[in-house]
Order: structure tokens, then C-alpha cells, then sequence
């Protein structure tokens, strides 16, 4: 056998990145309780690598010398890390059978708890609060939309969003099957779209991170979707750990197109309410 480093130098080369990786990832872990060992490492590796360029350092070891010391460049590494591309009525056809298929179950409780799960700024959120008013449900409904990243939780408080984006808005919304003048929920101002504060009375913004939080609460439904494509597989199945004690008997567990509980150990006690969608109802 050859051993990795001498006779082949690509290979030692990618062998010791991946040990300077580990070191940086464990000291992060330490240091600030961030835990992104178990992310998918080829995503990972890429965004540390424009981490690096973008602060002007050339290891990963002066990385990790530099965000152990500075929280700042930790802040930074953590918007690199986590993804938050979202929009309103994002994937339309989701909303549009949560509307036929989860809201004639949520219209049997008197009170419904719903977690959406890695929301980013909000926008996910407040297409949920919209739906659920147009239904009638939101007055009895509590959101918990809950991220890892404080900075987008900011973000998501104030319900404010690009006035540029109004139009793929409107057209998701209608797509998603609403059924008013998308404009009614917002006023366009100068520094974007407000959307209407009513929106956000019965939504709790917290920070928790699926890595490494527990349980916080019992929900009738949790969504959570574009979140677990970044996990490496051991902790999908751990967060659908999670998901599945946080959910009560009967609970959906809304994931999405994107995403699905299939090959995971908990495939056998959800009944598929929608298999499009990802639309999975807790009966185990
Ligand atoms: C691509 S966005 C998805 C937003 C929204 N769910 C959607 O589908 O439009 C992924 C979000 O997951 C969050 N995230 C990543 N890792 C997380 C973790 N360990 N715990 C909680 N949220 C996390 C990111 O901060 C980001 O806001």
C-alpha cells in the first residue's frame, strides 16, 4: 500500500485539508457550540474555501486561528454555512395541497402549534401565517419558525422584503392557491415591501440549532424544507429523531419536494399523506 502524502502528494495533500477541516470544524464546535461537523463536506469544504479567499488567508489552519479569536469572522463563516435562499409560496404546488391536504386536519384542533424549522428570513413563515389566515385557522395558531442564524432571524422580524420581488411573489401566491389581491398584504414603501405587522402577531422568531438542540414543544406540524439537503446522513436521522418526538400522534411533518423520509429509520411510522410534496402523517 502506498501511503497517502509520499508517493502520492494530491491524495496526502487532500488527506491533510481533510484533518485541518476536522480540527476547524471541532474547534468552531468548542469555542462557539456551532456544530457542523456532520454538514455534506464536498458543500462545506467549498464554502470554507470562499471564506478563506474572502478574508485574505491561504490554510484552513489560519481559518481556524482567525475565527476561534475573532467572533466576527464567525459571524461571517456562519452565513456562509447556512444557505438562506427562500422566497414567499416557494414551490407553489406544496402550499397549494397543504391547503387541500393539512389544513381540513388542523380545522379539528382548537389550538395548533406549528414549527417551521430552519425559516430564514421569514418569508417561508409568513406565506404560512397568509395561508392560514385565509383559512380562517391562524387566530388559534401558534408559529414557532425557529433558524441557527441570528442575523436572518433579525431579518425575519421585521417582514420586510424587496419590493422587486412583489411580482414572483404574487405569482408563487396565486400559483400556491390564494385567493385575494397578493398587494392587500403589504404596503410598498421606500425601503421594500412591509408586510402587514398582523402577520407576525401569533409567530415566535428563536434561534435553535438542529445540530444540537432538543425538543422545545409538541407540534401538530412541523415543516421543515431546503434544510436537511445540507446534513450528511447521521444527522438527517438524528433531526428526524427530533422531528418525530416533537410531532404529536397524527402530526404532519411537512418536508417538501426536495427532501423525504425514505431509507430513513423512521420511514415505518409515518402514513404519506401527500408523496409529491413530502407530506408524511406521524401514526407509530
Ligand atoms: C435554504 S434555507 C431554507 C429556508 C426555507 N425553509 C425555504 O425552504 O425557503 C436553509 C436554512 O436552514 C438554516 N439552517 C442550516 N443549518 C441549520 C441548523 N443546524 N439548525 C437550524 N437551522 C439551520 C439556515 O440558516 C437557512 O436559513
Amino acid at each position: 500500500m502506498t501511503p497517502a502524502g509520499r508517493d502520492d502528494p494530491a491524495g496526502g495533500d487532500a488527506e491533510r485539508e481533510s484533518i485541518e477541516i476536522d480540527l476547524l470544524l471541532e474547534g468552531v464546535y468548542r469555542r462557539y457550540g456551532f456544530d457542523f461537523r456532520e454538514y455534506a463536506r464536498a458543500s462545506l469544504r467549498r464554502r470554507l474555501h470562499r471564506r478563506l479567499a474572502l478574508e485574505g488567508l491561504h490554510t484552513i489552519s489560519g481559518l481556524q486561528e482567525r475565527l476561534l479569536h475573532e467572533p466576527e469572522c464567525m459571524e461571517r463563516l456562519l452565513l456562509d454555512l447556512s444557505i438562506n435562499v427562500t422566497a414567499m409560496f416557494r414551490d407553489p404546488t406544496f402550499f397549494r395541497t397543504f391547503r387541500t391536504k393539512v389544513v381540513p386536519l388542523l380545522r379539528t384542533y382548537p389550538f395548533i402549534r406549528i414549527w417551521n424549522a430552519g425559516c430564514s428570513t421569514g418569508e417561508e413563515t409568513y406565506s404560512l401565517a397568509i395561508l392560514l389566515q385565509e383559512e380562517g385557522l391562524y387566530d388559534r395558531t401558534r408559529i414557532y419558525a425557529t433558524d441557527i442564524n441570528e442575523a436572518v432571524l433579525h431579518q425575519a422580524r421585521q417582514a420586510l422584503f424587496p419590493l422587486e420581488k412583489m411580482q414572483e411573489y404574487t405569482e408563487n401566491y396565486v400559483a400556491g392557491g390564494g385567493t385575494r389581491a397578493f398587494s392587500e398584504y403589504y404596503t410598498a414603501a421606500y425601503e421594500g415591501a412591509q408586510f402587514d405587522r398582523s402577520l407576525g402577531d401569533n409567530v415566535v422568531f428563536a434561534r435553535h440549532n438542529l445540530a444540537t438542540d432538543r425538543s422545545f414543544n409538541e407540534f401538530q406540524v412541523i415543516i421543515c424544507r431546503n434544510v436537511m439537503i445540507y446534513f450528511d446522513t447521521p444527522l438527517q436521522n438524528r433531526v428526524h429523531g427530533l422531528f418525530y418526538e416533537s410531532l404529536l400522534r397524527l402530526g404532519v411533518l411537512a418536508l417538501g419536494p426536495k427532501e423525504s423520509l425514505a431509507f430513513t429509520p423512521h420511514v415505518d411510522q409515518y402514513d404519506v399523506l401527500d408523496l409529491q410534496e413530502k407530506l408524511y402523517r406521524k401514526v407509530r
